[in-house]
């Protein structure tokens, strides 16, 4: 019998701040108030790891929606955030960040009752991860302006002429299940910074740890309005505020086919959008490597969250020459990633977030066999409650595959060969998405030449999705518009306004 199926996958007693959390009652939060739905609509609270239902949620509804809408259109235009001094909100950003701090521990364990990833992987990547997103943003709130700039076409002195740059208004910020804090930080960020005031909706399947920094939010000292927290689902309140008049700005991440939608949808009112959406990365690795130090890193690439992270490298690419033993040294770290309850604290990989995307990763890699694909590793699902899937690695693919094509967002990487680098360039970019790439290889000039081929908003040397607050993350083609973090991303919530004045 193999180590994955003795391992006992009972979740784990809840700590008492975690029940106290999730024994909350349904609730909005709007003008720094908790406040009751308008119906009486509510969303079950899962836990991955037993597939229990542990609390429930507001289902908001499209009044719900407008006022908070509201809330955040009236603090907008009466400047009751974006007229305090830099300074003040930098300081306020700053609060929040030490108040999460603070309740770290409580966070970590919120994430993994309500994701299902190991509890261990919040603390040490979503909580500081979220943190750090504010820090850095905070900073910017004192540090944007515009330019003077003389125009071209008029004689020196005639005109006076500058740019100011202003937050763009209401944003309505919508992001996804797999890291939820984090996505939520990195959205309310770079809007609190420039100013703006935020409805925020996390996603129906994990709103636990938004509502909490709900609380947070208060306490830090936000001006009512100005960061509005709501639960609720997609197609109802998600596009209620995509496509209300009185927000300016979408801000999505999630899935590419609702990305689209989305974009559409906010074209009637010409509303600023960020996409960020999905992926099929690929993992490049060279014949000059230290397969032993590889081997678990591109393991990583794929086996991290369960493989539910939009930058995943699903996609392998090894050269001929060292393919065999890149695969077998990527199973060798079967036992280190087998999926175990999110409360566990040898957990690596915990649970797939629900049972819809569980079948969905499963369906994927019955479709991969059915095509033809090899298992080389994992290919099933332990049994017993919860929604876990054994890590999987398909070989003896093709192009064609839906496994290699289509973004399966759970543990499985499909591993092809590869003879040169033209040859690889090629493969990689064979996809609609474009949204991170991952190169191995101890050869610098190849890493940039492959680096400058590869079309994608990211690419990694050595290593996988790694991101950091200062430097600009999107995606290319399919894979989203516009570019969050770094200047980039606070330059993604303000306006330009030129002015001319004639002397
Ligand atoms: P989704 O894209 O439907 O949901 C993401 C967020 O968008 C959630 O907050 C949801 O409530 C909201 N939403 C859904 N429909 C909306 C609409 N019509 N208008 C406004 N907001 C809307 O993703 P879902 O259904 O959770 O997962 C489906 C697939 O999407 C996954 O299997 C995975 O492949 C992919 N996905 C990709 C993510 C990424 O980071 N690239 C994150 C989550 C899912
Ligand atoms: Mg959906």
């Amino acid at each position: 019998m193999n180590e994955m199926t003795t391992i006992s996958r009972e979740q784990r007693p809840y700590s008492e701040a975690a029940k106290k959390a999730l024994s909350r009652k349904p609730a909005l939060f709007i003008n720094n108030e908790w406040v009751a739905s308008s119906h009486d609509a509510t969303i079950p609270v899962e836990d991955p790891s037993c597939g229990k239902e542990v609390s429930r949620i507001v289902d908001a509804s499209d009044k719900d929606v407008d006022r908070a809408v509201a809330a955040a259109r009236a603090a907008f235009d009466d400047g009751r955030w974006s007229n305090l001094p830099p300074m003040v909100r930098d300081r306020t950003m700053h609060r929040l960040a030490d108040l999460l701090e603070a309740h770290a521990d409580e966070f970590a364990e919120l994430e993994a009752i309500d994701n299902g990833k190991p509890k261990g992987m919040a603390g040490a990547v979503d909580i500081p991860g979220a943190i750090s997103q504010i820090r850095f943003m905070a900073g910017w709130a004192s540090k944007v302006g515009g330019e003077t700039t003389a125009p071209y076409t008029m004689p020196a002195g005639t005109v006076f002429s500058y740019t100011v740059k202003e937050p763009v208004g209401v944003c309505a910020q919508i992001v996804p299940w797999n890291f939820p804090l984090l996505m939520a930080c990195l959205k309310i960020a770079p809007a609190l910074a420039a100013g703006c005031t935020i409805v925020l909706k996390p996603a129906e399947q994990t709103s636990l740890t938004a509502l909490r920094l709900a609380d947070l939010v208060a306490e830090a000292g936000f001006p009512a309005g100005v960061l509005n927290i709501i639960t609720g689902n997609g197609h109802t309140a998600g596009d209620r505020m995509v496509k209300h008049p009185d927000v300016d700005k979408v801000a999505f991440t999630g899935s590419t086919e609702i990305g689209k939608l989305i974009n559409k949808n906010a074209t009637d009112t010409m509303k600023r959008v960020t996409l960020e959406l999905g992926g099929k990365s690929p993992v490049v690795v060279m014949p000059d490597v230290d397969v032993a130090a590889t081997a678990p890193g591109v393991a990583g690439a794929i086996f991290f969250n369960a493989g539910q992270v939009c930058v995943a490298g699903s996609r392998l690419y090894a050269h001929r020459s060292v393919f065999d033993k890149v695969v077998e040294g990527m199973a060798e770290t079967a036992p280190f990633w087998a999926p175990r309850a999110s409360l566990d604290p040898e957990a690596h990989m915990g649970a797939i977030i629900s049972k819809e995307q569980h079948d969905k990763v499963m369906g994927y890699i019955e479709a991969g066999k059915r095509d033809g694909a090899s298992v080389a590793m994992g290919g099933d699902a332990p049994s017993g409650n919860g929604y876990f899937v054994n890590p999987t690695i398909l070989v003896d693919v093709n192009p064609q595959m839906s496994v290699v094509r289509e973004e399966i967002f759970g543990p499985v990487v499909v591993a092809q060969r590869f003879d040169d680098l033209d040859e690889v360039a090629k493969s990689a970019n064979d996809t609609a998405f474009g949204l991170g790439a991952g190169i191995w290889t101890k050869d610098v000039a190849t890493m940039h030449k492959l680096a400058a081929k590869i079309k994608s908003g990211t690419v990694w040397g050595n290593c996988h999705a790694m991101i950091d607050t200062a430097l600009p993350f999107g995606g290319y083609k399919e894979s989203g518009i516009g570019r969050e973090q770094g200047k980039a991303g606070i330059d993604a919530y303000l306006e330009t306004k030129t002015v001319i004045i004639q002397l």
